[in-house]
């Protein structure tokens, strides 16, 4: 060991925007995962878990090159053969995996959900990470509007089931490679006669990908965007057919929803419906998503459409905060395992063994030496019986058992010990 340099301990911190997380916000997580898993089970998603790594360009080629995540924001390297990115989303990686794993010849729709850490280099602020965990759902195979209904109902449902009771869903529908040109058109020659209103990015989106300008969070651009014309409005009958489909469905759920006709969201791969849930109080996006049907064409696959979304799990533990919920409490052993001197300690390394393959759980301290402490331990842990392993007893082959509630206390043959424990 070298010496202790004090330049060290301010030298090591967390990543910007990165964070740990810690034992007392386990159970925010174990919380979701579980309510996700039983809607996903209600529902027969499958889960998938996809590497944290792929090749940069399968996100900008299934992003876009013009949206923010991929021009700015995602982390990239150099290994010796390839260019590889830390995931900045889960959809581009489900498509990788269904056209590679063949899941296309599997009986469709194909319906999947994951839970991991995804990676953007964004600008550290409230509700914005650079390394964040997200919930997705991704349906594909088919093209049916249900399917899309199906997706943003299971979005509703998890926030629901999580006691967020101020939701509304925003939706829109940006049609398909048919229309869209149409719509881009009209965008282009609107925004094109304001173009020295907008801001500079804004300027670069009207040559690189228009509805991006839509996309754009600043006060002056958002004037401009408010008297744009809309895409609904020039929807194909393909397209409209769908939309109003989709949004029948939601009438017939009566899900809290408002039509927001400048929803293109941050990313290129949606064709059709768009989504985004946000709770009214916090005024926040818990999730989005929506219908890519070209997206796995793009990426190799064979001409199938998809439908997906996916939800910020910090977004949501922020809001849980605000809400009271029922948290399953932490089991606390009944059982507490203390003993005095060196070779019961020897002794009850193997006993805890003996004991966890008998399935009773035990609290324990063996780094302790002192009786004292390990009583006050298991006094503070509020175990109720203590037992005690002690010169004498190892003598004996028996071990004590102190009732701490009445204070009684017996000696046990060690043989007779598990029968014992499993009656109490
Ligand atoms: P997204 O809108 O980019 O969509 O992300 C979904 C959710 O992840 C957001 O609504 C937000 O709650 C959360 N989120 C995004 N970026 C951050 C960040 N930097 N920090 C914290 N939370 C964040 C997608 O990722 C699409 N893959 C959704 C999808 C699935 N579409 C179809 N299938």
């Amino acid at each position: 060991m070298g010496e202790k340099d004090p330049k060290l301990k301010s030298k090591f911190q967390r990543p910007r925007g990165m964070y740990d997380i810690l034992p007392s916000e386990q159970k925010y997580y174990q919380k979701i995962l579980k309510v996700t898993q039983d809607l996903a089970d209600f529902y027969s998603f499958s889960r998938i878990e996809t590497p944290i790594l792929e090749k940069a360009e399968l996100f900008s080629r299934g992003i876009g090159l013009s949206t923010d995540i991929v021009k700015k924001q995602m982390f990239t390297f150099r290994t010796n053969k390839d260019i590889l990115a830390l995931r900045p989303e889960g959809t581009a990686s489900v498509v990788r995996a269904y056209i590679e794993q063949g899941m296309g010849s599997l009986l469709q729709p194909v319906k999947l959900w994951y839970f991991g850490p995804f990676f953007r280099r964004e600008r550290p602020q409230a509700g914005r990470f650079r390394q964040f965990w997200q919930i997705g759902f991704e349906t594909i195979g088919k093209k049916n509007p249900i399917l899309d209904t199906q997706i943003i109902q299971i979005s509703y449902a998890i926030l629901d089931k999580l006691k967020f009771k101020d939701l509304i869903i925003q939706v829109n529908s940006i049609g398909c490679s048919k229309c869209r040109p149409y719509s881009k058109r009209l965008l282009r020659e609107y925004f094109q006669a304001r173009k020295n209103s907008l801001c500079a990015d804004c300027r670069r989106r009207l040559k690189e990908n228009v509805l991006r300008i839509l996309d754009c969070k600043e006060e002056k651009c958002q004037r401009i965007i408010r008297g744009a014309p809309q895409i609904i409005d020039h929807l194909c009958k393909e397209c409209h057919n769908h939309f109003k489909e989709v949004l029948e469905f939601l009438d017939e759920l009566e899900l809290p929803y408002r039509l927001n006709p400048f929803l293109v969201r941050g990313l290129d791969y949606y064709t059709k419906t768009t989504f985004e849930v946000f709770s009214k109080t916090e005024n926040l996006a818990l999730g989005g998503g929506g219908r890519y049907d070209d997206l796995i064409e793009i990426l190799g696959g064979e001409d199938t459409p998809g439908v997906g979304m996916a939800m910020g799990v910090e977004r949501i533990i922020t809001g849980m905060k605000e809400r009271p919920l029922r948290y399953e409490r932490k089991r606390v052993p009944k059982i507490f395992l203390a003993q005095i001197g060196k070779l019961a300690k020897r002794k009850n390394l193997k006993l805890l063994e003996k004991l966890r393959k008998a399935k009773i759980p035990v609290a324990e301290s063996l780094e302790r030496d002192s009786l004292r402490i390990q009583l006050d331990r298991a006094n503070k842990m509020k175990t109720r019986y203590v037992l005690i392993l002690g010169q004498k007893e190892l003598l004996e082959g028996k071990i004590l058992l102190r009732d701490m509630k009445t204070g009684k206390q017996e000696k046990i043959t060690l043989e007779g010990l598990i029968k014992k424990l499993k009656k109490l």
